[in-house]
């Protein structure tokens, strides 16, 4: 069983507007209110995938209980820890091929709260045979809040695939426990390393190369509509993708992580893994819904053949 971690969800409110005026009262057509966060993104798709997933993290309020009736109305399972403050709204407003994004910050979360959610954390990761977790760090929360949840599943023997940014990655990436894989984009990458790191072959090599990845087994880079970019130990891959139509890649790198993850749980070969990773994520970018995939564009039920995949190059010996 999989095992996401969401710590600061939301209620994703998306309007449909014709035009979109300011200083003036516009109406909304359209509106749909669907659960949102980096890490629900990831188990609508593992869900998808059909693999057993369960949605964890901080909920609270109205708003939070109306996340967990959603993710009961589509049949995922959460086991949240409730928090005093209301879980956040996220308001993006849809206008003439255009989107403006209103995120509230998120509830502040106490002391208390966080110790408690780490006591109930390493009381569950024992159940689960791998865990992703998403997304950003609410307010009142350490930055090294994610290294303490990784020492918990280190010390369980359950591998993690983490995907954040920042302080809160950089302090994993200097930390004694270590996630399984990360899963940058190339702002993420370049802002952690200090540097602008290139799209091409030698720059992105020479980015994953660095000391700070050494002991981290998969460093998956998301190069958007390039593709990606890897290390898994000592092996560099490049992955090439075709042209596609995209609808909304946001949530395509959440789609990627269910991909990482699904195929980590199930060991499949690293080729495997970065076709499924690619795949979800370009699937994602082909739907107008964030972190949702058709499965039916996706041949031969699983991961094998993937005719949209045009060039793969495994195991470059790039020394
Ligand atoms: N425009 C695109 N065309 C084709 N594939 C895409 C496109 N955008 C994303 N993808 C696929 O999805 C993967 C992840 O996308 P991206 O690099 O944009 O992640 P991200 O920046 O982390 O996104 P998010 O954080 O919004 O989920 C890419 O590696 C690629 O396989
Ligand atoms: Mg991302």
């Amino acid at each position: 069983m999989i095992l996401t971690v969401t710590m600061n969800p939301s209620v994703d409110i998306a309007y449909h507007l014709d035009s979109f005026v300011t200083d003036a009262v516009n109406r909304a057509g359209e509106t749909h209110k669907t659960p949102g966060g980096k890490g629900l993104n990831v188990t609508r798709v593992l869900s998808q995938l059909g693999e057993h997933v369960v949605a964890s993290g901080l909920l609270g309020g109205k708003t939070g209980e109306f996340l967990e009736l959603e993710l009961d109305k589509a049949k995922i399972k959460h086991s949240f820890y409730k928090v005093s403050g209301d879980t956040r709204n996220c308001i993006a407003v849809l206008h003439e091929g255009q989107q403006t994004e209103i995120l509230e910050p998120g509830p502040e979360i106490s002391e208390r709260e966080a110790r408690e959610f780490m006591n109930y954390f390493a009381k569950i990761v024992p159940d689960y045979k791998i865990v992703a977790i998403s997304g950003s760090l609410p307010k009142g929360m350490p930055v090294d809040y994610y290294s303490q949840m990784i020492e918990h599943c280190v010390k369980n023997e359950v591998p993690v695939v983490l995907d954040c940014s920042g302080d809160a990655l950089l302090e994993v990436l200097k930390g004694k426990s270590k996630p399984r894989a990360i899963k940058p984009n190339i702002d993420e990458l370049s802002q952690i390393l200090g540097i602008e790191v290139g799209e091409d072959f030698s720059s992105l090599k020479s980015a994953l190369s660095k000391d700070i990845f050494e002991e981290i087994e998969w460093v998956i880079v998301s190069l958007g509509s390039n593709g990606g970019f890897a290390k898994h130990g000592d092996k560099y891959y490049k992955v090439n993708i075709p042209d596609i139509s995209v609808v909304n890649p946001v949530g395509s790198g959440d789609s990627m992580v269910a991909g990482i993850t699904a195929a980590l749980h199930n060991r499949q070969t690293d080729e495997n893994l970065l076709k499924m990773a690619n795949s979800l994520g370009m699937l994602n970018a082909q739907e107008k819904q964030t972190g949702r995939v058709n499965l039916s564009n996706y041949l031969n039920d699983h991961m094998l053949q993937v005719n949209f995949f045009t060039r793969f190059y495994p195991k470059l010996n790039l020394r």
